[in-house]
């Protein structure tokens, strides 16, 4: 959610800031501000809204500094308005601050200082933050932020600046990313890598409980219990190409043309065609743990969810280990039995929602191998679980998840096809499957070829209010994916069922207003999906259905089709949920709705 930068260095940093700052939108936001040093005082403009509109507020500001920050808020305590945007200030105004997460026990503590005289300016709970750092500030500022720290509960990143040290940066954690870049003569600090690529790829992850002095040669880091810790300079995995359009009006409809590249690059080195095997490095140590596991638990939220569903039948089918998939925010709040003998594996695109991570601590806690699916490298799950597999589909910045979604289930495929391999699955079935998997990316080239056809559906689709998904088997979570997409982006409402549910409720909607979108490709539950198609036809719906190549029959019963390839059944839903993806997509751009940013969505949901 929301982001941070900062930069201390040579360079003018305003324009470094806002450049940083764009690097970020893709997470969501509502407003945006900077602050810098500008000769013994501190510099700030913030505003609700767009960073091209605090841009232009800050045009013609010739500002020479080479310290600072900025921040771009998600609101969680006071309405998005330009007092609440961070940084902060404390009464005096010489330390700013900005913070991601929340601060719990903000209303206490508030009290509290006011009490002691401190004057406020925002609604937010960030605000306490700069008050307590001043309130406990004694000439070391280092030491003035551990202890104010010491008595916050909540999540935190915070990045602050001071005139009492004006050549330092103060960033700390625990629960909110915080990354350090380390370049020539100058550091950079972010929420996240996309802020520093274009600056440095070598990178120093902050952990939870860290806090790190920052001056142009580099970080120092301790602990809040100020114990020294030495950390290890990684390397980003992408640089700046990953993180641009290409060409492309929306990042969105690039990642979505991505996916026969992610796809394969998810497969590539682990599939094993000729054996009909899958090998997954990162698995390897805990395999026999694995597939001795009473039961495997997929804990995941949203689209992640989506593919987690779709993991536990790939897995139960191939691999015969009983699977249960569960809302992370779920999991972490019932207590749930598990123990030693339990396989809890989080899936998540960004590595770093925080109900996933919270089900990740308490599967550990109780004893339990945790597992991990993540695409960003470095992301605190990816640290946090004993093991995992990276998905390797690289940044994804459309807020909708897309290629992360096919890339998920690739692996999760793969997964259940090694799980299988060491169970019961035949040599043969085996084969069968990596050639069904090998055969991924050039199918979905072909479905991408109809982007025109879909996009005419899409100009019809676009007039409607609500929509039903409907599919059966390995395609239902595609149903909830594909009506997720579209709620999403378009703002239509969408809803997902399995196709035979309908008649227990959903059918009462149905009329000739009712666009009824389903999965009918030919699989073992084809028929009945027909008869379903029947029933909506009956009552005036107009049907939209995914079906299989050449099926002139279920054509004829529909108003509109989109024909995708064969594959088996268990893959199915790598190709039936791409033109879904795209309806989204073509709909929400011809009703003008902000695709790569939706409103109130955050890419990386931070806060519980
Ligand atoms: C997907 O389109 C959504 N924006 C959202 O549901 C997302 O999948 C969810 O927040 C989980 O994110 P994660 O995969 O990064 O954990
Ligand atoms: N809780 C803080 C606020 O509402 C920070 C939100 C964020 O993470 O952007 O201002």
């Amino acid at each position: 959610m929301c982001g941070i930068v900062g930069y201390i260095g040579d360079k003018p940093v305003l324009p470094l800031l806002i450049n940083g700052l764009k690097r970020l939108e893709y997470r969501g936001y509502d407003s945006a501000g900077v602050a810098m040093i500008d000769q013994d005082k501190i510099w700030y403009k913030k505003r609700k809204g767009k960073i091209a509109e605090l841009e232009v507020e800050i045009n013609g500001f010739d500002l020479t500094s080479s310290v600072g920050l900025g921040h771009t808020r998600w609101a969680t305590h006071g309405e998005p308005s330009e007092k609440n945007a961070h940084p902060h200030f404390d009464t005096e105004h010489k330390i700013a601050l900005v913070h991601n997460g929340i601060i719990e026990n903000y209303a206490q503590l508030k009290e509290t200082l006011k009490a002691e005289g401190h004057v406020f300016a925002s609604d937010t709970d960030s605000e306490v933050l700069v008050h307590l750092i001043a309130m406990c500030y004694d000439g070391d500022m280092a030491f003035s932020i551990r202890k104010a720290l010491q008595l916050v509960r909540g999540t935190f990143g915070i990045l602050v600046l001071s005139t009492h040290e004006p050549d330092k940066l103060f960033a700390a954690r625990r629960g909110s990313p915080l990354v350090i870049g380390i370049g020539e003569n100058e550091t950079l600090v972010a929420s996240d890598g996309s802020a520093l690529v274009e600056h440095t790829r070598d990178v120093i992850y902050l952990e939870d409980n860290e806090m790190a002095v920052v001056n142009k040669h580099g970080a120092k880091v301790r602990t809040l219990q100020d114990t020294k810790v030495e950390k290890a300079v990684e390397k980003l995995p992408y640089d700046l190409v990953h993180l641009q359009k290409g060409g492309y009006p929306h990042f969105m409809l690039k990642e979505i043309f991505e996916q026969p590249e992610t796809v394969w690059d998810s497969m590539r080195g682990r599939l094993l065609v000729e054996e009909g095997n899958a090998k997954l490095g990162g698995l390897q140590s805990c395999i026999d743990r694995m597939i001795h596991s009473s039961r495997l638990i997929l804990t995941a939220c949203g689209t992640s969810w989506h593919a987690a569903l779709i993991g536990e039948y790939l897995i139960e089918k191939f691999a015969k280990i009983p699977v249960e998939v569960e809302y992370a925010s779920e999991f972490r709040y019932r207590d749930p039995i598990i123990s030693r003998v339990d396989t809890v594996l989080a899936i998540t695109q960004s590595g770093e929602t925080a109900d996933t991570l919270a089900a990740v601590r308490e599967a550990k806690q109780k004893g339990a191998l945790a597992l991990g699916m993540c695409n960003v490298v470095g992301s605190t799950i990816a640290r946090e679980t004993h093991a995992g597999v990276y998905l390797h589909a690289g940044p994804e910045i459309g807020v909708a998840s897309t290629k992360a979604f096919t890339s998920q289930v690739a692996t999760l495929a793969l997964i259940a096809l090694a799980l299988g391999r060491m169970n019961q699955l035949s040599a043969e079935e085996g084969r069968e499957i990596a050639q069904a998997l090998k055969q991924l990316p050039d199918q979905i080239r072909q479905i991408l070829e109809q982007a025109s056809h879909i996009e005419k559906i899409a100009a019809k689709f676009m007039h409607h209010n609500h929509a039903l998904y409907l599919g059966r088997g390995f395609n239902y979570p595609v149903a909830l994916e594909g009506a997720l997409k579209m709620k999403e982006i378009s703002y239509i409402h969408a809803e997902g069922y399995p196709a035979a549910e309908m008649k227990h409720g959903p059918i009462a909607l149905i009329d000739d207003q009712m666009p009824v979108i389903f999965i009918a490709v030919k699989d073992s539950v084809y028929e009945k999906v027909i008869s379903n198609i029947e029933e909506v036809k009956a009552r005036g719906g107009w049907v939209i259905a995914v079906v299989s190549e050449g099926d002139k029959a279920c054509a004829k019963l529909c108003d509109e089709v989109i024909e995708i390839p064969y594959t088996i059944q268990s893959l199915m839903p790598v190709l039936t949920v791409i033109p879904f993806q795209l309806l989204a997509y073509y709909t929400a751009v011809m009703k003008g709705c902000d695709v790569d940013q939706p409103r109130n969505l955050a890419k990386s949901v931070t806060v519980e």
